[in-house]
């Protein structure tokens, strides 16, 4: 599977994950470079109350990461040392270290091979007298079984932290993702579906919850405090908790505001190049996403294919390389948690106790999916894997 003349020129290189970003959010961040306030204030107001409104939830709170929204999500959850969050092992590293950077101790239960979302019956063997929540992630934008986990949650008193880094736009059965559980978490990082540079939101179903995380998301000092340098003047603040510097600022949420108007055609677009995938890798030796569940809506955030030297005759990494040498970006999402030194030396966790995420994530890539891509580059990632299978 040599590749002798790339597919597109190195300087065409197709980045994986990068954003579409137009006119009027570069408008908006000049414009709020120029007014003198860059840090949290107004937009960031305005962010929150447009996400709130989208989402049809009740309390947002606008953070400088997903990582920061989980963290804080899981300390106003009230988990303490000792107390066992579950999660899944197919996911990014912050879901995990959230958890223990809260002080809770993290707790893997394997995912469903098909939807590649944590496995309800797994997370059942996995409750103890010290289980005190749940994290699920909603893996590529693919809701988990939320009929299921909120049925555990309610018959063990668990909290659920939805991480939805994924799933700005997917929804379970009439639900929206991050509204379901008692928190939801959300990503505007670059190559998420809205993005901000880095950002995070967080939806809190108890108004004392939101509060609360805006409060430790500003080194603890009581509410309103990032109004101090306002025009009204200056206002004395009290640091009430020792907290934590994870506000979100203007000049990320002059981005927000603009990606977030465009999130549905974005999100209309995503959905197109996934049926042309769908339809044109069908042939190919390669494993597609299953299709969506019946009255859900998937995000579209990552297209995955499944490969291995049995079901296409080369090995993923080596897919990895043919497709960088046609200079198209690739990603992986993910290796399993427990596939990672850290985890290993800190829990003793071994990727064979999770089998399914072991061999997703050692046989998954992630191909470019991002609604800024043209139908010439949809074009040439199935051209490129096209001819590296044949
Ligand atoms: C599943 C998942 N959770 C959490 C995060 C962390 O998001 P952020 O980079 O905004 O902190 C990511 C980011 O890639 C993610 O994919």
């Amino acid at each position: 599977m040599r590749v002798k003349s790339p597919i597109r020129s190195k300087d065409r290189f197709l980045i994986f994950g990068a954003p579409a970003i137009e006119d009027e959010e570069i408008a908006e961040v000049v414009a709020t470079m120029k007014s003198g306030w860059l840090g949290s204030g107004p937009k960031v107001a305005q962010f929150e109350a447009d996400f709130k409104r989208y989402k049809g939830a009740d309390h947002a709170v606008a953070l400088h990461s997903c990582t920061a929204a989980l963290h804080l999500s899981i300390l106003a959850a009230g988990i303490k040392a000792g107390d066992e969050v579950i999660t899944t092992p197919m996911t990014f590293c912050a879901t995990v270290n959230a958890i223990l950077h809260a002080g809770g101790t993290p707790v893997l239960a394997d995912i469903d091979p098909l939807t590649m979302n944590i496995d309800p019956a797994e997370i059942k063997r996995k409750i103890t007298a010290r289980t005190r929540a749940i994290v699920p992630v909603h893996f590529a934008g693919r809701s988990c079984d939320m009929d299921s986990l909120l049925k555990i949650a309610g018959e063990h008193d668990l909290q659920i932290i939805e991480d939805c880094a994924h799933a700005i736009e997917t929804e379970y059965h009439g639900m929206k993702a991050g509204t379901i559980g008692d928190f939801g978490c959300f990503s505007f990082y670059v190559t998420k579906n809205v993005v901000t540079g880095e950002g995070g939101m967080v939806l809190a179903r108890n108004g004392e919850n939101a509060s609360r995380i805006k409060v430790l998301g500003l080194h603890g000092m009581s509410k309103d405090a990032w109004k101090r340098f306002g025009d009204d003047g200056y206002k004395h603040y009290q640091v009430i908790e020792c907290g934590f510097k994870y506000n979100m600022m203007d000049m990320q949420a002059a981005i927000g505001i603009h990606q977030l108007r465009r999130v549905e055609p974005y999100w209309h677009r995503r959905k197109q190049i996934w049926d042309r995938y769908m339809t044109e890798l069908a042939k190919v030796a390669v494993g597609l996403p299953a299709v969506p569940d019946v009255d859900t809506r998937h995000g579209y955030h990552l297209f995955t294919l499944q490969i291995g030297k049995q079901r296409s005759g080369f090995t993923r990494d080596s897919f990895i390389d043919a497709m960088t040498a046609n200079n198209i970006g690739v990603g992986v999402h993910y290796l399993s948690i427990p596939e990672h030194p850290y985890y290993q030396a800190t829990f003793g966790w071994r990727p064979e106790e999770y089998p399914h995420a072991m061999q997703v994530g050692r046989s998954t890539v992630s191909i470019p999916i991002s609604a800024k891509l043209s139908d010439q580059d949809v074009d040439d990632v199935i051209a490129s894997i096209k001819t590296i299978c044949e």
